[in-house]
């Protein structure tokens, strides 16, 4: 059974390059191993993730994400059984959301997920990754 997760979440500190480099080499391993696909989205204190896979793995990884002290107020926004993977490619893609970007200043100027459908937050990621703005390995 496979499975798409979507959720937000607010860092615990400042975004730095350091944590999210160590976010995704464990990412990046763990996830190729256990067929996990999907995209990251880190910028302005917030953390926006859709992970790909079977429905268990992904139930164990999030529980894992979870307790994770580098972020705080995990909220899920959509848990649904798909039929294909959007992000197939992609053990895990990164999109930057860094404070200066235009797309996001000029579109949301107080960009926040949490007051957002899963809907609206969903076309925002498709919107990103039709721009090109994944960075992937
Ligand atoms: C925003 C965020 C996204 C994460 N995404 C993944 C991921 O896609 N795959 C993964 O294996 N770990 C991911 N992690 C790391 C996990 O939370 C956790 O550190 C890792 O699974 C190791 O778990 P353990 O420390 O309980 O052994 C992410 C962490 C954060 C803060």
């Amino acid at each position: 059974m496979l499975v798409r997760a979507f959720y937000i979440s607010r860092s615990a500190g400042p975004q730095t390059s350091t944590i999210t480099g160590s976010i995704l080499k464990t990412a990046l391993v763990f996830n190729k191993i256990n067929q996990i696909t999907g995209v990251l989205c880190q910028g302005k204190g917030f953390f926006l993730q859709m992970l790909e896979g079977e429905r268990s793995v992904i139930n164990q990884l999030y529980g894992r994400i979870l307790r994770d002290s580098r972020h705080k107020d995990v909220e899920m926004i959509s848990l649904q059984e798909i039929s294909h993977r959007k992000f197939a490619e992609w053990s895990m893609a990164l999109i930057d959301l860094s404070d200066s970007d235009p797309m996001v200043t000029m579109q949301h100027p107080e960009f926040d997920p949490y007051s957002a459908s899963s809907e609206l937050l969903s076309q925002q990621i498709d919107e990103w990754v039709a721009s090109g703005k994944p960075i992937h390995n």
